[in-house]
């Protein structure tokens, strides 16, 4: 596995002529289909080249084709494609952005390597095996396994596949490998720092690497300069400049800086918004003011590449949804964001909470749970690295419970990965949520442990108060209990944010069960409370459960049929009356920027 970041740089795009197999008992590996094709007259290998099925890459399976629908095994992705032989002042690289959940590639017969993790990216080297007609095999096993992240279960529908873009990048043998920009405003003067890594052969010297960062609009150069690196390891520049003379990015005013870094011919390119995330107490600060963060959870469904994979078409709608529901902020789903949708977030100025799926998992501290979910947050960091939109890295959701004092407990890979995060990536904040139904201001001490919050930035809560199973009309208000507990969580002295409360209804139904009027009435409610905690500054944002409904496996009753019905919009994307409420809600709040 490669860690380079590609940013803004082109790659030919691999998304025509994939072909798919479904092969659960894995005879493709058994037979290395591979290096072997069948010859006329014999039965071995199994197989034939025009047995595949067309596919689209991007795509899951699980969504493309019917009967592949809840299908969990092995499946055999084959392209043939043309490529230029690498020459040997370069290298090349199969960039794949997703694929779930895990996969091993061969390219012209030959082993390329495995990646474990189905939404973040990873890169292959095929530098010297391209051929001018190539054949590549992907084999991809999307089951769901004890010790996988996500776990056995979650909420949502178990996609699978090659379901985000693959790319072939050409580079040259000394190249930039990554390159991170950050903000920090000290009074009058922005510090920026510019952090650039480079690959070369040899590390027998430092090499200069030329930065250039220009404001998108006005084409201004804003600093310009050289980096000494030394291949493998960060270099770094910290240019003091006046704060006047930039323009900072936030949600209503989303301006974009190119940065540019070059190394002899290698030239790197990305876009980014300069500004600066960080808290004062209970607050969080954008470029030094007070940030109230109105969202909602993005669970929009691509229909082709599945959920928690949005691709230009789904994250345009999406941003679109929030945008019209008065939302400066969106959480990105359990799962790590696809690049269309965080790039679309950073266009609108829509804040994001990123969040990899330790999600429902009571043994995240062994080492395979917290290996890869590391992994998922370090592919997660390179891939969004410089834009602005992502404000929040979520390690978790639901699941840091066990005394931390206890060998088993899970909390070591929480307060992990929340250190990691400090170190690696110090332009944005770092959360958890905890999930807690009704009363108990005590219970939340394990659903958000005190030694986890200690390394947290920001304290996340998703709690339903307000509906219980088989409630009743005439119930005793649980609304309360929503007080009680943000102002509890809020007594640590960090910001707060509820990060999920929402209710089921059917589009149209018209009774109390499931119905229409009972969740607008919920989250005009919820409205008023959180409008009340702002200001008096016991927290300091939401993100409502759910923007849509979605496909979920769990949910099977006669009102959900397969669907979470929590969605202001159903599955179409067609307001419930609550969307309104929610809409009218979002524009009384203060300091959304
Ligand atoms: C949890 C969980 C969500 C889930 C929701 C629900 O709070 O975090 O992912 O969908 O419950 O069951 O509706």
């Amino acid at each position: 596995m490669h860690r380079i970041q590609f940013a803004e740089i082109k790659g030919e795009t691999l998304d025509k002529g994939w072909g798919i197999l479904p092969d659960p008992m894995d005879r493709c590996r058994r037979q290395t289909w591979w290096k072997s094709v069948r010859k006329e007259g014999f039965w071995f290998p199994s197989y034939d080249e025009d047995a595949f099925w067309e596919t689209s890459v991007p795509g899951a399976f699980t969504r493309i084709h019917p009967q592949l629908e809840y299908y969990e095994g092995n499946v055999v992705y084959r392209l043939r494609f043309k490529a230029r032989p690498t020459a040997e002042s370069e290298r090349a690289f199969l960039h794949f952005r997703g694929v779930a959940e895990r996969c091993s590639a061969f390219i012209n017969g030959t082993f390329l390597g495995e990646h474990d993790g189905g939404c973040s990216a990873f890169t292959l080297d095929v530098s010297g095996l391209l051929k001018d007609d190539n054949l590549l095999y992907v084999l991809v096993d999307n089951r769901r396994l004890p010790d996988t992240v996500p776990g056995l279960i979650h909420d949502w529908w178990h996609d699978g596949g090659i379901h985000r873009p693959v790319e072939l990048f050409y580079r040259s043998k000394e190249y930039i490998r990554e390159c991170a920009v950050t903000t920090r405003l000290d009074g009058k003067d922005a510090l920026i720092s510019v952090r650039v890594m480079i690959d070369a052969t040899s590390r027998d010297s430092f090499r200069k690497v030329q930065i250039k960062i220009t404001d998108e609009d006005s084409c201004k150069t804003v600093l310009e300069g050289d980096i000494d690196c030394m291949p493998g390891a960060w270099g770094e520049r910290v240019f003091r400049i006046p704060r006047s003379g930039i323009r900072l990015w936030s949600p209503s005013s989303p301006a974009f800086h190119k940065i540019e870094a070059k190394l002899g011919s290698d030239c790197w390119t990305d876009t980014t918004g300069l500004r600066e995330v960080r808290t004062n107490g209970k607050e969080i600060l954008l470029n030094g003011t007070a940030l109230i963060l109105c969202g909602a959870a993005a669970w929009t469904e691509d229909p082709v590449r599945g959920g928690f994979s949005h691709g230009s078409e789904t994250a345009k709608e999406t941003v679109s949804l929030l945008k019209k529901l008065n939302c400066n902020f969106a959480r990105a789903g359990h799962r790590p964001p696809s690049r269309e949708f965080v790039k679309a977030c950073d266009r609108a100025g829509i804040l994001l909470w990123a969040e990899v799926p330790a999600y429902w998992i009571p043994d995240m501290q062994k080492p395979a749970q917290s290996r890869r979910a590391l992994q998922a947050l370090e592919e997660t960091l390179r891939e969004h690295r410089n834009s602005p939109s992502v404000i929040l890295w979520s390690v978790g959701n639901e699941c840091a419970y066990g005394a931390a004092d206890k060998e088993q407990s899970n909390i070591a890979y929480f307060t992990e990965a929340a250190d990691w995060l400090h170190e690696h990536d110090p332009s944005r904040l770092v959360t958890y949520t905890g999930g807690m139904e009704g009363t108990g201001k005590e219970s939340l001490s394990t659903v958000c442990p005190p030694v986890l919050i200690e390394k947290l930035d920001v304290i996340g809560l998703n709690s339903y108060s307000g509906i219980t199973d088989g409630a009743e009309p005439g119930q005793a208000d649980e609304f309360p209990m929503q007080f009680d507990k943000i102002r509890f969580l809020s007594s640590y002295g960090k910001p707060v944010v509820l990060a999920e409360a929402g209710i089921d209804a059917v589009r149209g139904e018209k009774g109390f069960d499931f119905g229409e009027e009972r969740q607008r009435a919920y989250h005009a409610k919820l409205q008023d409370l959180f409008l009340e905690l702002v200001k008096e500054g016991s927290i300091q944002g939401m993100a409502l459960f759910v923007l849509n409904d979605f496909h979920t496996p769990i949910k099977l009753g006669r009102f959900q049929r397969g669907y979470n019905r929590k969605g202001l919009v159903d599955e179409k994307l067609v307001a419930k009356s609550a969307f309104a409420a929610v809409r009218d809600g979002y524009a009384k709040i203060p300091n959304r920027d």
